[in-house]
């Protein structure tokens, strides 16, 4: 065990969060947490999000990944994970602001998808103004070697809040826009059914290709400050809603965890 895990002991509902685990999140800009649902309900939710694919169309149904949004809206099962008040309350403490959920993704990495997830940030496609903090669960409901499609992390990343959104199908495009992020530590990080890693939005990170038989299925939970507003950029989920530009993320849409 290196320093680092000695500090930052994974949270345990019931217990006070370390706070080193919350320093290690805010240092590196992403953090792991193995065992935040147990294998029983990662199997279930795992049976949920393939469902959820197989009566919805996806958003996107490409080479790198099948990815649907807002499974929570019609998947009650998805809901459970999507409103799990744990994970709400470990997300808060990461960010340190009071949290609403932007929206969930069900990410599926067909069988030899051949396609790596390229280096990207999140935030930068995000119509937020204002937002102090966003960040991501993203809860492994299948085993999740580095042959399945794993998640690697460019610690430290999460302060080059100016760039522009980068294209995830192209392997050179964010060191395109951020040339030093060439020479960045790398992490990668398997994870087992259950565990789940939190990345800050501005983090950058990719994920490898799926080699395996099994597809690599994937819930993503996203949470965004509970008082960031709207931009009124062009996004998926918030294009049919008509906000109004400046207004604050409406409750109805985007439920506050603290309502969990
Ligand atoms: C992936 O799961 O392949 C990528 C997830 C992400 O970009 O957050
Ligand atoms: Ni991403």
């Amino acid at each position: 065990m290196n320093s680092t895990t000695a500090t930052a002991a994974p949270p345990v509902p019931g217990r006070d969060i370390d706070p080193g685990f919350v320093a290690a999140y805010r240092r590196d800009g992403f953090v792991h947490v193995p065992g935040v649902i147990s294998p029983e309900r990662a199997a279930r939710y795992a049976e949920g999000a393939l469902r959820v694919a197989h009566d919805h169309t996806p958003f996107q149904d490409g080479a790198v990944f099948t990815q649907l949004v807002n499974a929570y809206r019609v998947s009650p099962v998805l809901a459970e994970l999507t409103r799990d008040p744990w994970l709400g309350q470990v997300a808060e403490a990461l960010a340190g602001v009071p949290l609403r959920i932007w929206h969930d993704q069900v990410l599926i990495k067909q069988p030899h998808n051949g396609a790596a997830t390229e280096f990207h940030q999140d935030a930068p496609y995000w119509p937020h103004r204002g937002s102090r903090h966003a960040l991501s669960a993203w809860v492994a409901l299948v085993d999740v070697p580095v042959e399945r499609g794993c998640m690697t992390f460019l610690p430290g990343s999460q302060n080059r809040t100016d760039l522009r959104a980068q294209d995830l199908t192209d392997a050179e495009d964010l060191f395109r826009v951020a040339p030093d992020l060439v020479w960045s530590r790398r992490v990668t990080i398997p994870l087992r059914a259950g565990d789940c890693t939190f990345h800050n939005a501005y983090t950058g990170h990719g994920a490898t290709p799926n080699l395996t038989d099994d597809p690599r299925i994937a819930h993503v939970v996203i949470y965004v400050d509970a008082e960031a507003s709207y931009s009124g950029a062009p996004h998926v989920v918030t294009d049919p809603l008509g906000l109004e530009v400046g207004a604050v993320l409406p409750d109805e849409h985007f439920p506050p965890v603290a309502a969990f």
